[in-house]
Formats: C-alpha cells, structure tokens, sequence
C-alpha cells in the first residue's frame, strides 16, 4: 500500500460502515464506523471487526456471506484499460465528470458503482480537487487497477447486490457507468440533495460492430427497466445524449470486444476481426443521466 491509497482509505473510511456489523439485529451506527489509523493496514470497526487492506491498496468488505459474482476478468480489465487510455471514450468521460460535477460542494464525496479500471471516478476527482472518491468493485482484478487511479480513489471490493458499505445518506454523489445499479441501496446512502449519475449505452453504441464480430445487443428495453428500476426511489433531473463517430483500428476493435459482455460470448474474434478494414467507423452513444432521491 502506497502513502498515496493510505491516505485515500484513510479520508473515505468514516463514510464506510462495517459489513459484519450491519448484519447484527441493531447495528449501531457509532459501533459500525470504520477507522483506518497512520500506519495501520487494516480498517476497524467499534466492535473490533477488522479488514486488512491488500498489498495492492484496496481493502476487501466482503464478508464471510461471501457473494456469487465474480465480476469482470484481468483480461477484461487490461482490454478496458487499453481502449480507455487511447481517449476513445473520452468525450463519455466529460459528460459523466459535468453530471457530477453539477452543483457539487467543493468538499463532497463520491462512489463509482462497478468502477473497473477507475477511469471515469479518476476523471471526476481531477475536476473536483477536493472531492474524496470512492471505487467498489466485485472483481480483484478492478479494485487493484482502481486504488492506482488517482491519488484520492480509495477501492473498495464489495458486491453491490449484497448491499453497499456506506452510512446512509453520507454520500453526496453516486455514479455507475454501464454497471450494475441497486437503486434502493443507492438512494440509502446519498444525502437528501445527492445525485445519482448514471451512464447507459443506447442500441447505437457499437452498432457497426455488432453483426460483424456477433456482440451482444444492447437490449431495446433497457430504458424503460431503467426508469422502472429507479422510480420510487429516484427523480429524472437531466438526460444528455453523448453521441460520436470514434475510428478504431483493428486492436482497438479486439479491446472493445473484450471489455465489455460480448467478451464472455463472442467466438473466432479474430477470424471475424481479420474481415474488417484496417480501420473503422464506429458510434458510441451512451445517455447520461442524473436523477435525486425522490421525495
Ligand atoms: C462493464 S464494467 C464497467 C466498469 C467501469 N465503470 C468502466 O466503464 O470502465 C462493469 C463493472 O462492474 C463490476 N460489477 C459487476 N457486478 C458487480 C457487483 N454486483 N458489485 C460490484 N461491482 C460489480 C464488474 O466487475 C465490472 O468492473
Ligand atoms: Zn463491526
């Protein structure tokens, strides 16, 4: 662990709740915080629950009612990784750091839902400098990339289905860029004047690549399970559609395929990828959202 991912554990840590306390009949609130001490290599709860933070800067929430998922691969991670660094998605990561940046108190907070590689929290705590940061993931291989994003990213590995270690209403910003969303949890832990910022591919993103390499479709409904999923506990505030022609080459094609789902279903990539042209068009469109909890 860095001084760097010390110090950004060390800032989040009384944002997070203990994930074994929560599980007793009345969790105390106070009981529950967590502390990370200079020098210390582990969070501790009142009640003496104790989490080590990895060697690799992350600490590990997870408890022993231990989750299914496994979240994405390293292989996926150093595909997203790759493509993310060649600025493709670079204009999706400036409309999510405006949604969140929004109206922010300078000192606030935020969590990256399913954060991956960290990108788009890093990109939001560059134009925010004194925003602490949060990234929770399922996946080692994510959190490890994570804690190395930015100097205020603390990773946290949790699965978000299980519930999210966070003190309710502490957080003023939450974000979850094409990941999962658990939309009760969520309003949980954000303040009453917090955001929820959501970013969803629509069925133009990738669209010239869908057919020929046989990815999996974004699925037509996906908004209105979107709007279902959050009514009763949130309000639509913006909407903006992040729509571009990006031009790949074929390693760019062969990244995107492998970070995203396609890369569970896709088979002979390369055989279909050697059909394309050196270089293509493709669109990326994704909406970005932003709603509040409702009232
Ligand atoms: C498609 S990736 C997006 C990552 C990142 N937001 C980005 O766009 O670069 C989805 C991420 O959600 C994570 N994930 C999947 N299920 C999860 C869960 N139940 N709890 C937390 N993270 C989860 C995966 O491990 C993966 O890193
Ligand atoms: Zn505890």
């Amino acid at each position: 662990m860095s001084p760097a991912e010390h110090s950004a554990l060390a800032a989040v840590a009384g944002l997070l709740t203990c994930p074994e306390c929560v599980r007793l009949p009345r969790p105390h609130e106070n009981d529950s915080a967590l502390t990370l001490e200079p020098r210390d290599r582990a969070l501790r709860c009142g009640r003496g629950h104790s989490f080590d933070v990895a060697r690799q800067g992350y600490v590990s929430l997870l408890t022993g009612a231990s989750t299914k998922m496994i979240g994405d691969s390293a292989a996926m991670l150093d595909a997203r990784a790759t493509f993310q660094s060649g600025g493709h998605f670079a204009p999706i990561a400036d409309a999510v750091t405006r949604a969140v940046t929004a109206a922010q108190r300078p000192d606030g907070s935020v969590l990256e839902v399913g954060a991956g590689t960290g990108y788009y929290l890093a990109a939001v705590l560059d134009a925010a400098p004194s925003t602490v940061g949060i990234g929770l993931d399922v996946a080692k291989p994510a959190v490890r990339r994570c804690a190395r994003s930015h100097p205020r990213a603390a990773a946290v590995l949790a699965d978000a289905w299980l519930g999210v270690p966070i003190r309710d209403g502490a957080l003023d910003r939450v974000l979850s860029v094409f990941a999962p969303r658990n939309p009760g949890e969520i309003a949980r832990i954000l303040a009453d004047n917090g955001r929820f910022v959501v970013a969803t591919p629509t069925e133009r993103h990738l669209g010239e690549l869908i057919g020929p390499l046989d990815m999996v479709r974004v699925d037509p409904d996906k908004d209105r399970r979107l709007d279902n999923a959050m009514s009763g506990h949130f309000e639509p505030v913006e909407h903006t559609l992040v729509e571009y022609p990006m031009t790949l080459d074929r390693s760019d094609v062969a990244n995107v395929v492998g970070m995203g789902p396609s890369a569970h279903h896709t088979t002979a990539t390369d055989a279909r990828l050697a059909h394309l042209s050196q270089t293509v068009e493709v669109t990326a469109s994704v909406v970005v959202a932003s709603y509040r909890p409702a009232a």
